[in-house]
């Protein structure tokens, strides 16, 4: 006997349009920041590969469908490119509409479940020039495209997410060179990530307004380990907690931000600019449910500089777990139990709101080494990382935890920001020049699982 899932459980894949969708210039799609980010810069990109080289998912979702069967998936997450559907920022561009509503047409005429995300760091090139998330115009023109969108496919969509792993632009962006602009600069951080916070609530009370049926958000939580029990470690975790958990997912679920972040912001003189309508829409327009992003956790100590409040290595500093399990083909941390202390979490922290996992998986740098002489991936590592997850998971789901599904990162292997294709994670391989999709040993684990509902033992 194995353990059985909740009936219904969603079993999917995620992935999003910058990464998967690819026709990056044609279709009448103007420019986001990777595009332009690339043509500026492409010794940046691994293998100096940028966002036209996908998969190619524009040209393929037929084929794309019939490998979806295959893995008997029920739910499929996705994003819709802005850039793609409001090329110019106001007028929409009908071939995209024609392209979503054929997807999404696709999906359920196949039993698929289509889960709708409409932002995944993907900022079009024209707001970003105008300030991206700085600027308030960006949040009013979001929220335009949210509320164009909803209307657009809510007959063929009922699960909307507005946004995928907002802190990640704001740190991998103003705290770091990863996303531009690629800056240090924590006054301007946190105006972009009260922007965002408030272009979600926006787009919320539009899918409202418009009696949609479901709305969320996606987070990468990140539980965080303290390195000991003393009250300097403990305060440092706190710290990180705030930042990088509760700051999107307080005002998300709850409708406030903490008092620690807000007094945080007033001591080092960088409090965004509020304007009197905007916590009355965050209080009003909290979230249905909660997509959570789970790769690894975050493990903390006192911090080792405090001198300057401005810099985040003033509060805590990482440190290295001695017993902690490595991937060896990507360096993350493998902890599975993370996995449950977010159910938990969610559960008595959050109103046991309804959850479910949005992406986690196993990046593998070099997987071509594990092809056998068909060129089939035996991924059994991926399939071990899934399983064990799942343990976790089910765990927390029978003490109670309100969780729906899991959705593996990622259904053929994608694109990735400035890692490209040095990290492949599909349940399908990729081969870039043909564009052949070809299952992996995980793949063909996984339409078992989602076909019987049931793990193994
Ligand atoms: C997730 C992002 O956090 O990490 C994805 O939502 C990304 O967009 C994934 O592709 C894997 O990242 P990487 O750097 O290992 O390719």
């Amino acid at each position: 006997m194995g353990i059985t899932f909740p009936e219904g459980f969603l079993w999917g894949t995620a992935t999003s349009a910058p990464q998967f969708e690819g026709a990056s210039t044609t279709g009448g799609k103007a420019e986001h920041v990777w595009d332009y980010w690339y043509k500026k810069t492409p010794e940046l990109f691994h293998n100096q590969v940028g966002p036209e080289h996908t998969s190619d998912f524009y040209h393929n979702v037929d084929r794309d469908m019939e490998g979806m069967k295959q893995l008997k998936l029920n739910s499929f997450r996705t994003s819709i490119s802005w850039s793609r559907l409001m090329p110019d920022g106001s007028q929409v561009n009908e071939e995209a509409v024609r392209f979503y509503r054929y997807l999404f047409k696709s999906l359920h005429n196949n039993g698929i479940k289509p889960i709708v995300n409409l932002y995944h760091f993907d900022m079009p090139l024209s707001f970003h020039k105008k300030g991206g998330w700085e600027s308030r115009e960006t949040v009013f023109a979001y929220s335009h495209y949210a509320c164009t969108a909803f209307s657009l496919f809510g007959d063929l969509v009922e699960d909307w997410v507005t946004f995928n792993e907002p802190i990640v632009p704001i740190e991998m962006g103003y705290l770091n060179d990863k996303h531009l602009p690629a800056i240090y600069d924590m006054k301007k951080a946190v105006k972009a990530a009260y922007h965002t916070m408030l272009a979600h609530a926006m787009a919320v009370k539009e899918f409202r307004r418009q009696s949609g049926v479901k709305i969320g958000i996606i987070l990468n939580l990140s539980p965080v380990y303290p390195k000991s029990d003393s009250s300097a470690d403990r305060m440092a975790a706190d710290y990180a907690d705030l930042f990088f958990n509760r700051s999107f997912l307080d005002p998300a679920v709850k409708g406030t931000y903490p008092d620690e972040l807000i007094n945080w912001t007033k001591e080092l003189g960088i409090v965004p600019p509020v304007a009197k309508e905007d916590l009355a829409i965050i209080k009003e327009n909290t979230v249905d449910f909660l997509g959570v992003n789970y790769y690894q956790p975050r493990r903390v100590q006192q911090p080792v500089k405090r001198e300057n409040g401005l810099s985040l290595d003033a509060y805590y500093s990482s440190y290295e777990w001695p017993e902690r399990r490595i991937n060896p083909y990507r360096g993350w941390e493998i902890y599975e139990k993370g996995l449950y202390d977010i159910a938990v979490r969610i559960k008595e922290e959050y109103g046991n709101l309804p959850w479910f996992v949005a992406e986690n998986g196993i990046g593998v740098e070099g997987e071509e080494r594990f092809a056998d002489h068909n060129g089939d991936i035996q991924d059994d590592y991926r399939i071990e990382f899934i399983s064990e997850h799942l343990k976790w998971l089910y765990k927390g789901i029978t003490e109670g935890s309100n969780c729906y599904g899991y959705h593996v990162w990622t259904f053929v292997d994608n694109w990735s920001w400035l890692n490209a294709y040095k990290n492949r994670y599909g349940l399908f391989r990729l081969d870039l020049n043909t564009k052949e999709r070809q299952i992996k040993k995980s793949g063909k684990w996984f339409r078992v699982l989602a076909s019987e509902n049931e793990l193994p033992e």
